[in-house]
């Protein structure tokens, strides 16, 4: 442990005392779920315009979301030992992101998770800590 709050699932504990990374079953989970985000942000014609935001290969977008996720559910801190502080608001700020940019972030996540059979409490956390972290990512007004 880095000792760095990142808002996440530390501390958080899922039956008999599971982090939520033990919950979502480690670390081929989240990367599974990872990969099924990614992979609906290149489908859904809504989430064009966040695409477009990313690189054309999503290989290290893919890496390092999954990087994060694996520390902010309570599991190892891989993004932290390579990119130091999360500070996940200063990274997106070169983006544009308004309501409609986090609504189609939320909704591949979503959709992510339904493919991936997330669901019960540990769904019910994800949903609010995503939700909770997506909106702080909001650097533009509508329009
Ligand atoms: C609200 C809508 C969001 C948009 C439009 C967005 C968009 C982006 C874009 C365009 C990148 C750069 C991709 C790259 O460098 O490969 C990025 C990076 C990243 N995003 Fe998001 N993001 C959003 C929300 C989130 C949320 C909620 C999380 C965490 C749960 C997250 C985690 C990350 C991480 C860890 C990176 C890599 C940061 C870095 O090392 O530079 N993003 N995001």
């Amino acid at each position: 442990m880095t000792g760095i709050p990142m808002g996440g699932g530390e501390g958080v504990s899922f039956g008999s005392g599971h982090s939520p990374f033990e919950a979502i079953g480690g670390e081929s989970s989240v990367r599974a779920l990872v990969d099924a985000f990614y992979d609906q942000m290149e489908r859904q014609g809504d989430a064009a315009e966040i695409r477009a935001m990313h690189p054309p290969a999503l290989d290290q977008s893919r890496d390092k979301l999954a990087w994060f996720l694996n520390g902010w559910l309570g599991g190892p801190q891989d993004f932290v030992e390579r990119f130091g502080h999360p500070r996940l608001r200063q990274r997106h700020a070169p983006f544009q992101i308004n309501r409609a940019a986090r609504d189609a972030w939320m909704m591949c996540m979503g959709k992510a998770m339904d493919e991936r059979g997330i669901e019960g409490d540990l769904r019910a956390f994800l949903d609010a800590r995503f939700d909770h972290l997506a909106t702080f990512m909001i650097n533009r007004p509508d329009g």
